[in-house]
């Protein structure tokens, strides 16, 4: 695999003096070509600005963003780049109401080389990647949500883009149409090569992929790989406000668990977080399949060792309960 993104020192202050915000504070990130992702983080914590930056459709404060060994600062054409090699999915389609199915998966490639019939061809053949071969004349609004976000799917991959970043694509779905648009994407992933990134605020999307990076404040605070979803489980608990409190001790928020299910957390959280030091490869390249299974072990080891909390304590705890 080689390296397909990497940001270095990557910035991204918006406004100035006092009503300056930085969206991205250093964000130093490497994906390889192929790699599906996930970037997750609470309301305004710069995701959308990581992925505009990432997709050059706007421009950082200081630092560097390279797609496929292009430095998108130093690009002569910006826009024919953006067109040949990165696909959008936005939560919202976006699609033009005026024009058909076929006709707007057909926009991104007109001025790009083909011609009008081939762009059909490459736009009928898409609309049957995203099942929806029947409906190439309907117009949006002839549409569901889903069908709608299908249909931004492919006109996103007209121009056989390496890399599709999508911002909440799911986000306006209800669940059964956004668990397809995932397995389309999965598979997308695994036929085309695409290499993915999806923002999202549903972590089972996120577990969907294979990498989740989370963010906050405008820094990745945390960038794994998915392995299983006990881990998965156990993350999410780890940065849940309860887990938080217990892992700061902070009493407030415990008040609503029993005395008995703080210690069993507390135990299990304070195993997870020593079994957090195995962050994903970074400039190093990809883990290999041996790190995961290295990973995958290690961790099931600190789930069996021993509380360190003495079993006593939880009886007592028991006792103080009832
Ligand atoms: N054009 C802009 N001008 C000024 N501030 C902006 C602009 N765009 C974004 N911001 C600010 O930058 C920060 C990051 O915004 P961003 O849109 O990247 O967040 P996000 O993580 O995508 O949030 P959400 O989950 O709500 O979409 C926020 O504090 C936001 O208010
Ligand atoms: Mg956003």
């Amino acid at each position: 695999m080689s390296e397909l993104i990497s940001t270095h020192h990557l910035t991204k202050i918006y406004g100035s003096g006092e009503a300056a915000v930085r969206a991205l504070d250093v964000i130093a990130l490497s994906v390889q070509a192929g790699e599906f992702f996930a970037i997750m983080g609470p309301s305004g914590c710069g995701k959308s600005t990581l992925l505009n930056l990432l997709g050059a459709l706007d421009q950082p404060t200081s630092g560097d963003v390279w797609v496929a060994g292009e430095n998108l600062a130093r690009l002569k054409d910006v826009d024919r780049f953006r067109a040949r090699m990165i696909g959008f999915v936005f939560q919202l389609h976006n699609l033009l109401p005026t024009l058909t199915a076929l006709e707007n998966i057909e926009v991104p490639m007109i001025g790009q080389g083909p011609s009008r019939r081939q762009r059909l061809e490459r736009a009928d053949e898409l609309l049957a990647l995203v099942g929806l071969g029947e409906r190439g004349h309907h117009l949006p609004n002839q549409l569901s949500g889903g069908q709608r976000q299908r249909v931004a799917i492919a006109r996103a991959l007209a121009n056989r883009p390496q890399l599709l970043l999508a911002d909440e694509p799911t986000g306006a779905l209800d669940s059964q149409s956004g668990e397809e648009l995932l397995a389309l994407l999965a598979n997308l992933k695994q036929t085309q090569g695409t290499t993915i990134a999806v923002v999202t605020h549903d972590r089972r999307v996120a577990q969907a992929t294979q990498r989740i990076l989370y963010m906050q404040d405008g820094r990745i605070i945390s960038d794994h790989r998915v392995l299983d979803p006990l881990e998965e489980d156990l993350r999410t608990l780890a940065q849940s406000k309860l887990g938080q409190a217990i892992l700061t001790e902070d009493d407030a928020p415990l008040r609503q668990i029993t005395a008995e299910e703080e210690l069993v957390l507390r135990g299990i959280l304070h195993r997870l977080q020593a079994a957090q030091s195995t962050p994903v490869a970074g400039e190093g390249g990809a883990q290999t399949d041996q790190d995961d299974e290295h990973t995958r072990s290690s961790f099931t080891e600190i789930l069996r060792a021993p509380l360190p909390l003495p079993l006593q304590a939880v009886d007592r705890a028991k006792q103080d309960h009832e």
